[in-house]
């Protein structure tokens, strides 16, 4: 069965011994810093955090982890100055194109969640193009989420809620759900931010009702596959209550 296939937890108790989180969100923090500390353009920061991408995903694949899902670019970020959203959409581009081939290669399925028609039309058709090539992936499905707000993602789920005109007394969490970007992917089980910083910066807000968060002191361009190794011991440990007691 693949790690994908397996149902999430979905009953108090502890995530047991070496319980491998189903889905694990990542929100990559720390690219500028890691810059500025070596003097360098914050581009280049994103450059280093892109191949640190690549390294996470290797080893999320190899822990078993069935869904992983990358914040590389918020609604928010479309605020920073143009050439950093420039450097960062010019990064996006470059490994849409560059990586699919590894992607197929390594069975992993990949899914841009987030508004992509804010993005250029060259842009929308290298996403296009690359979750088409990738979709008969099954070792690993990778979500990552590009001009994505987890209030804006909530919001267009609504108005569909009610231009599909849904009866009120019939829309339950289930039916919500639905209407979201992650329909149809179980919820994330574990989130991790890098770089010291504790928010969830408008990630996966729904999603992420019971999710085990660890916050880690290292500056994402430096993640290891190690760092990744301690997040799941940490949520491993973690007892998982869903708000009821466990027995
Ligand atoms: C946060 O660091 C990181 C981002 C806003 C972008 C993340 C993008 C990447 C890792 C590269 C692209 C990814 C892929 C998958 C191609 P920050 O700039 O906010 O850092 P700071 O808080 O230190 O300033």
């Amino acid at each position: 069965m693949s790690a994908a296939a397996k149902p999430a937890a979905a009953s108090p108790g502890t995530a047991g011994g070496d319980a491998v989180p189903v889905h694990v969100g990542i929100i990559m923090d720390g690219n500028g810093r890691w810059a500025a500390a070596r003097g360098l353009p914050r581009a280049l920061g994103h450059k280093a955090g892109a191949e640190a991408a690549r390294r996470a995903i290797e080893a999320a694949a190899e822990a078993g982890i069935g869904w992983l899902t990358l914040f590389a670019f918020s609604s928010e970020n479309w605020r920073r100055p143009a050439d950093e959203v420039h450097a960062l959409t010019g990064l996006m581009r470059l490994y849409l194109r560059s990586e699919v081939k590894t992607l197929v290669r390594e069975g992993i399925r990949l899914r841009i969640i987030g508004e992509r028609e804010r993005f250029g039309p060259d842009l929308v058709r290298a996403i296009d193009a690359a979750e088409a090539a990738t979709a008969e992936g099954r070792r690993l499905n990778l979500n990552v989420a590009l001009s994505y707000g987890g209030r804006a993602e909530i919001v267009a789920a609504a108005k569909r809620a009610l231009e599909q005109g849904l009866d009120p007394a019939t829309l339950d969490e289930a039916a919500f759900g639905r209407l979201l970007s992650t329909d149809g992917m179980p919820d994330p089980d574990l989130i991790i931010r890098t770089s010291g910083e504790q928010r969830l910066s408008n990630f996966l807000l729904w999603q992420s009702a019971y999710a085990e968060f660890v916050f880690q002191d290292v500056l994402w361009p430096d993640y290891e596959a190690r760092h990744l190794a301690e997040a799941i011991g940490e949520f491993a440990r973690r007892e998982r209550r869903y708000g009821v007691r466990a027995a």
